[in-house]
C-alpha cells in the first residue's frame, strides 16, 4: 500500500484546513449553490496535480468527467501561465470525457482505470457527481435506485483511489436555504449515501464579489472549520 499524500488547492489557508490539501486514497466531495466554485476549484486541481511535489503537486495527469460541458482548456491555460506551466503540456495531462447520462458517467470510471494503466493518474474530478442521476431519477418511487446507483458509483470512484493512490474531487449541487446559518449539508443530492462514503466534504459558499467560504464538515481526523478564499484570474488562492 502506498504513502497517502496530498494535492494542493493553491490556496494555503484552505489547505491548511484540509492538513496540508487533498488526500489520495480518498474522495473529497465539494457541495454548494451555483457559483460557489466547484467547477473553478476542479479546474485549480487539474493544474495543480502536475506541479511538483515541493510545490504542493503529485506530478501526475488528472481524468476529468464533465457532465455539464463546463470544462474550458482557456481557463485551463490562464491557470497554468499563472504557474510558470507550459499550457499546452498542461492541456495534454488533462483527460477530459464528457458524460452524457448517469450510465455512460459510471463507465467512464471503468475507461479511467485503463487510462491509469497507461499514464500516471493522480486525480479523478467528476464535475458534477450528481447532475444526471438527478435529471434522470425523479420522483420518489426512483429514489432508491438512485441511491443504489450513486452508491455503487462512489465505490468504484474509492477503487480507483485506492488503486492509483489518486485524488479523487467530485462535486454536488445544493441550493441555499437562507433559514439557517449555513445551508443544510444533509439536502445535496444523494445527500446520506454520498455524504457517508466521501472521506472529506466541503462546503462551499458565496461571499463578496470574489470571495468565497469553505467548510470542512464532519471530518473523520480533521476539528471542523472554515477559510475565505478569492477566486482570482490566476486561479484559486488566499
Ligand atoms: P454550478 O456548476 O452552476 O453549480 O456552479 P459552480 O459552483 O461550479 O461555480 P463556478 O466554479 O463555475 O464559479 C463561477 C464563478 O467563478 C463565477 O461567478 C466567477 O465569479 C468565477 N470565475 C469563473 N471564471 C472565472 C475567470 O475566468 N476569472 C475569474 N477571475 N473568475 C472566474
Ligand atoms: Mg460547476
Amino acid at each position: 500500500r502506498k504513502k497517502v499524500t496530498k494535492l494542493t488547492t493553491g490556496s494555503s489557508d484552505f489547505d491548511t484546513l484540509l492538513g496540508g490539501g487533498l488526500e489520495t486514497q480518498a474522495i473529497t466531495e465539494f457541495f454548494g449553490e451555483f457559483g460557489s466554485g466547484k467547477t473553478q476549484i476542479m479546474h485549480q486541481l487539474a493544474v495543480n496535480v502536475q506541479l511538483p511535489k515541493d510545490k504542493g503537486g503529485l506530478e501526475g495527469h488528472a481524468v476529468y468527467i464533465d457532465t455539464e460541458n463546463t470544462f474550458r482548456p482557456e481557463r485551463i491555460k490562464q491557470m497554468a501561465e499563472a504557474l510558470e506551466l507550459d499550457p499546452v503540456e498542461v492541456l495534454k495531462k488533462i483527460h477530459v470525457a464528457r458524460a452524457f447520462n448517469s450510465n455512460h458517467q459510471i463507465l467512464l470510471v471503468d475507461k479511467a482505470m485503463e487510462l491509469a494503466k497507461e499514464y500516471p493518474v493522480r486525480l479523478l474530478i467528476v464535475d458534477s457527481l450528481t447532475a444526471h442521476f438527478r435529471a434522470e431519477y425523479v420522483g420518489r418511487g426512483s429514489l432508491a435506485e438512485r441511491q443504489q446507483l450513486l452508491n455503487k458509483h462512489m465505490h468504484d470512484l474509492l477503487k480507483f483511489a485506492d488503486l492509483n493512490n489518486a485524488v479523487v474531487a467530485v462535486t454536488n449541487q445544493v441550493s441555499s436555504n437562507p433559514g439557517m446559518m449555513f445551508g443544510d449539508p444533509t439536502q445535496p443530492i444523494g445527500g446520506n449515501i454520498v455524504g457517508h462514503t466521501a472521506t472529506y466534504r466541503i462546503y462551499l459558499r458565496k461571499s463578496r464579489g470574489n470571495k468565497r467560504i469553505a467548510r470542512l464538515i464532519d471530518s473523520p481526523a480533521l476539528p471542523d472549520g472554515e477559510v475565505v478564499i478569492k477566486i482570482v484570474k490566476e486561479g484559486i488562492r488566499d
